[in-house]
């Protein structure tokens, strides 16, 4: 078994604290939302929230979906760096993941991905399906505007009220033709915990033989 097989075999050490993170704060609906910075043409940040997806089988890349129309997609295609960075509030630690992007569009070229895209797509709501056929994210809107009626958001699991004209989804047992799935295969991860005097802060790092190595660091 090679480097690499035993890294994809065994869960990277950073997984365990992001999975105890995870479900001791599982009352809160945001817990489950993190930021995604990635790199603008003139090397500019661009920064919003996504919902974690989980992670792919096998290994520790972590799953979101976009539109491939949006701007990150754009970005992911000539600079594939990113950083994500999430706060766990009740047990007042952060994650920030650091880690390259891979889009899975509906012209990627694999089985693989596309059988993953096809079981992400059909795991999401009806109403996260239908935001894959509103118009250009981004793009001058011309309907009538606002319609709140949820605190929902349309990315969420949870039960919500679209307020955007959707296209109808021709056919919801296949993807719409815009809908991505996102993966970002970690190579650092910086973890803050809050608690405790002092404060505790932990680095891990993917090296060359695709191992993991753990260094504490001052916080
Ligand atoms: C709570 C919340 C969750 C969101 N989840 C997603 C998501 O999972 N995927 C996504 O593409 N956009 C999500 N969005 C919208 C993005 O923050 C962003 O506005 C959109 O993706 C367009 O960004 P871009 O043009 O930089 O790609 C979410 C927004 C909020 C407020």
């Amino acid at each position: 078994m090679s480097n690499q097989d035993e890294a994809q075999g065994a869960l990277a050490p950073w997984r365990e604290p992001l999975a105890r993170a995870l479900h001791r704060n599982r009352a809160l609906a945001n817990s489950r939302y993190f930021q995604l910075a990635t790199v603008r043409p003139d090397g500019r940040p661009a920064n919003r929230t996504v919902v974690f997806r989980g992670f792919r089988d096998g290994s520790d890349a972590l799953i979101l979906i976009s539109d491939r129309r949006s701007q990150k997609n754009q970005q992911i295609q000539r600079n594939a760096w990113s950083e994500i960075c999430w706060y766990f509030p009740k047990t007042r630690e952060q994650f920030r993941i650091s880690g390259k992007l891979h889009a899975v569009e509906e012209t990627t070229d694999s089985a693989v991905t596309q059988a993953l895209r096809m079981q992400i797509w059909t795991a999401i709501s009806h109403k996260a399906q239908e935001q894959f056929g509103w118009p250009m994210p981004g793009g001058i809107r011309t309907d009538d505007g606002e319609k709140e009626s949820s605190s929902e958001t349309s990315f969420s699991t949870g039960p919500s009220s679209a307020s955007c004209a959707s296209l109808p989804i021709a056919e919801p047992q296949q993807p719409a033709p815009h809908f991505s799935v996102i993966l970002i295969t970690p190579y650092r991860v910086d973890h803050l915990k809050l608690r405790g005097e002092p404060q505790n802060r932990y680095r891990y790092d993917l090296d060359e033989k695709q191992q993991w190595r753990q260094i504490s660091l001052n916080p």
